[in-house]
């Protein structure tokens, strides 16, 4: 295995960090309280630099900020639909001319890999905006044939001041699938980013400054989650809550918007996705998809194909192939060019990730791969796989978030439906196969959000996405998206009587 750390990187010195403070009214501000947080390399475990540490003093400001720029009459609230849709396109021009820049700030802040982040982050990043600033004018409502001599239409109005809790695996996209919809709709933000990776997140509200979004329509605190974020998900003037993450903390915050003021709340959290292989795949192509759809970002993805069913008739030849896949993984520093796993995000993702090969060691799975660290610095992790594994154990159940496969035998479509769906979550699923029958029957058999045949992480801006059961509430993107950005309002007008 590479030694990450001792390889030549692509760029001759890191990228400069310009923004580390409070973006509130279009300013930068200190925190109240004066406290600042170190955000981490994961490459190396040393310090980039001190980010100002929002926290609720910090939060209240930026509430007022976005509610103020939500009042009536204001800029925001009078500005024709279609000028946010270019208010949106100039974000998205301005992301792609600093494409490398962002790319490189992000492998810097979260460890993924350069190529990843140019061609997949940034990218997704830019795809969602455009997506978004194409729907500003085309949110409408209908006329209704409303009984009486009356004429009845809807509004699809902003909900007001919208609280958005991102997390860092995919720093920019996230903050993208937020803004994005929000925006389009009218609404005012405060964005509170992951501790781990907040640097992107500052950089694109520069951005939006430099795009011309008014103030207060965007405020980005970075702060840490019981305190930045208890206090957006408890807060009486926040409308509603969008949050991504874990599904132990979404519990956390629809409590919080309940016992406050019932802001409206939607959930996208973890994931424990079946990935099926069924005898009749293309096994090479399936293969190579099952291998992306767990480790591609470090493991570190909601969706990842993280229960690999491998029918009995194809699983000694799909577990052999698999394990050479595994092992000729390139993991190094993320910036080397050939880099296709970097480290994990930190220390506690990288503990956690290591008790769980553990447990997996405990429980009687084969460790066929990995399991080690690769490297003396930085949060690196050998590819891992077990087989061997049973539904029951906590590697087949508990979200891993990391590089880590669990490939378990199945016999029967029948059985591979119940087997898959004996979960919390239901996030996601995929189906290798060249039988039409099977797919459609599994893609009906599953209870989860997407349904990927013969392809994995297709997550365009253009399709809804989220969780049934446990792994949320709500859907972002795509058409669907807008309407957990917008309230109905019901008008209805007396048409007055003609006297003839
Ligand atoms: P987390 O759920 O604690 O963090 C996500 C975001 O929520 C961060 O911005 C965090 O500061 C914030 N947060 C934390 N506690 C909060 C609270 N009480 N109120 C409001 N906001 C709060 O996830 P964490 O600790 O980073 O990772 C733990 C596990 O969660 C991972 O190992 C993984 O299994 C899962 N996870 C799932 C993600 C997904 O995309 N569904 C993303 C990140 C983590
Ligand atoms: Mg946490």
């Amino acid at each position: 295995m590479s030694e990450p750390a001792n390889k030549k990187a692509r760029f001759a010195s890191p990228p400069e960090v310009k923004y580390t403070q409070i973006f509130i009214n279009n300013e930068w501000v200190n925190s109240v309280s004066g406290k600042t947080f170190p955000t981490i390399n994961p490459s190396t475990g040393e310090k980039i630099c001190d980010v100002q540490e929002g926290d609720k003093a910090d939060i209240d400001i930026a509430v007022d900020a976005a509610c103020e720029a939500f009042k009536l009459g204001g800029t925001w609230r009078t500005m024709d639909a279609s000028k946010r849709g270019v208010l949106l396109n100039k974000l998205a021009d301005l992301i792609e001319r600093d494409h490398e820049y962002l790319a490189r700030l992000e492998t810097l802040d979260n460890g993924k890999p350069f190529k990843d982040a140019y061609n997949t982050d940034v990218v997704l990043a830019i795809k969602c905006y455009r997506y978004y600033a194409g729907w500003s004018d085309k949110i409408q409502g209908k006329t209704i044939p409303t009984d009486g001599n009356v004429f009845t239409f809807t509004r699809h109005e902003p909900v007001g001041v919208c609280a958005q809790i991102i997390p860092w695996n995919f720093p920019l996209v996230m903050q993208a699938w937020k803004l994005a919809p929000a925006l389009c709709c009218g609404n005012t933000i405060v964005m509170k980013v992951a501790e781990q990776t907040p640097l992107t997140a500052l950089y694109v509200a520069a951005l939006s400054k430099e795009a011309g979004f008014p103030p207060g329509v965007i405020n980005v605190v970075p702060g840490y989650g019981p305190t930045a974020g208890g206090a957006l998900t408890t807060h009486p003037k926040v409308d509603k809550v969008a949050f991504t993450g874990s599904t132990e903390v979404g519990r956390i915050v629809k409590q919080a918007a309940g016992a406050s003021n019932l802001k409206r709340v939607t959930l996208e959290l973890g994931g424990k996705s079946p990935n099926i292989v069924l005898a009749d795949a293309d096994l090479d192509h399936a293969v190579e998809t099952s291998h992306f759809a767990l480790f591609f970002n470090q493991g570190q993805c909601c969706c990842a194909g993280s229960r690999t069913f491998v029918h009995e008739s194809i699983y000694d030849e799909f577990v052999a192939k698999s394990i050479v896949r595994a092992k000729n993984r390139r993991v190094s520093h993320p910036e080397n060019n050939d880099c296709e796993q970097g480290p994990q995000v930190d220390q506690e993702q990288f503990d956690k990730i290591m008790g769980l090969i553990d447990v997996g060691k405990k429980e009687g799975a084969t460790l066929e791969c990995g399991g080690t660290r690769v490297g003396d610095k930085g949060y690196f992790i050998a590819p891992t796989i077990f087989t061997g594994v049973t539904d029951e154990m906590r590697i087949s159940q508990e979200e891993i978030f990391g590089p880590v496969m669990q490939i378990m035998k199945f016999s029967t479509i029948e059985e591979v439906i119940e087997r898959a769906n004996k979960t919390i979550y239901g996030l996601a699923a995929s189906i290798f196969t060249q039988n039409l029958d099977n797919a459609l029957t599994l893609a009906q058999g599953i209870r989860a959000g997407s349904i990927w045949v013969n392809c994995y992480d297709i997550l365009e801006a253009c399709n809804p996405f989220g969780g049934f059961k446990q792994s949320g509430n709500g859907r972002e993107l795509g058409e669907y998206g807008l309407q957990q950005y917008t309230e109905i309002k019901c008008v209805t007008i007396k048409v007055p009587q003609k006297n003839s």
